[in-house]
């Protein structure tokens, strides 16, 4: 009986253990890049704006931030991928960005950005809404030679460029959609809100 008892609870102190580890290793594994925004969980219920400091993105990286409930994605873009996303006009559905998905003072350039090496985009596919898989690399094998750096939808096989700009022929209608946002400063954005009514 007492032999039980003890056995009991160790199995319940390994378990307990094991569950601790877990999840220390989620909690690694969810912030694989700068985390750089922390509004506190009652903003973050009222849909509040949030604040995505770039200073520390490199070229190629891509942060993550959550803005009511759903990804934004921070991206810095070098030269070549800009460079890039001015040659594949013919490739796009969209490549002005003629459809309002994005607030109006967005220009409808190939960077469709404020600041041209970073984007900022709602991570969400415009199709379905699962949520596309960031891919910077140049023609990778699975993509294609002619796979510029952009985001790939693994549920239906959507792409978009490094722009969030829908690529022909897939299943998405749209371009990613644009959140409203700011600078504040040089490195620091504000999304959830334009300048003007902030
Ligand atoms: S949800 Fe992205 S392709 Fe269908």
């Amino acid at each position: 009986m007492s032999n039980d008892g003890v056995n009991k609870g160790r199995r319940r102190l390994l378990i307990g253990a094991t569950s601790a580890v877990g999840a220390v290793g989620a909690v690694g594994a969810a912030v694989p890049f700068v985390a750089s925004w922390n509004p506190s969980a009652k903003a973050k219920t009222a849909g509040a704006p949030v604040k995505a400091d770039v200073s520390k993105l490199e070229i190629g990286q891509q942060m993550i931030v959550k803005w009511r409930g759903k990804p934004v994605w921070i991206v810095r873009r070098g030269p070549e991928a800009l460079a890039n996303l001015a040659k594949i006009s013919d490739r796009l559905a969209d490549p002005k960005s003629t459809v309002p998905q994005q607030p109006a003072y967005i220009p409808g350039t190939p960077a469709r950005s404020l600041r041209e090496d970073i984007a900022v985009m709602v991570g969400i596919c415009t199709h379905l809404g699962c949520s596309p898989t960031y891919r910077p690399e140049l023609g990778p094998e699975d993509l294609g030679a002619d796979w510029v750096g952009g985001f790939y939808c693994p549920c239906h096989g959507s792409r978009f460029d490094l722009s969030g700009r829908v690529l022909k022929g897939v299943p998405a209608p749209t371009n990613l959609v644009i959140p409203p946002h700011y600078y504040e400063s040089e490195n620091v954005i504000i999304i959830g809100v334009d300048q003007e009514t902030a």
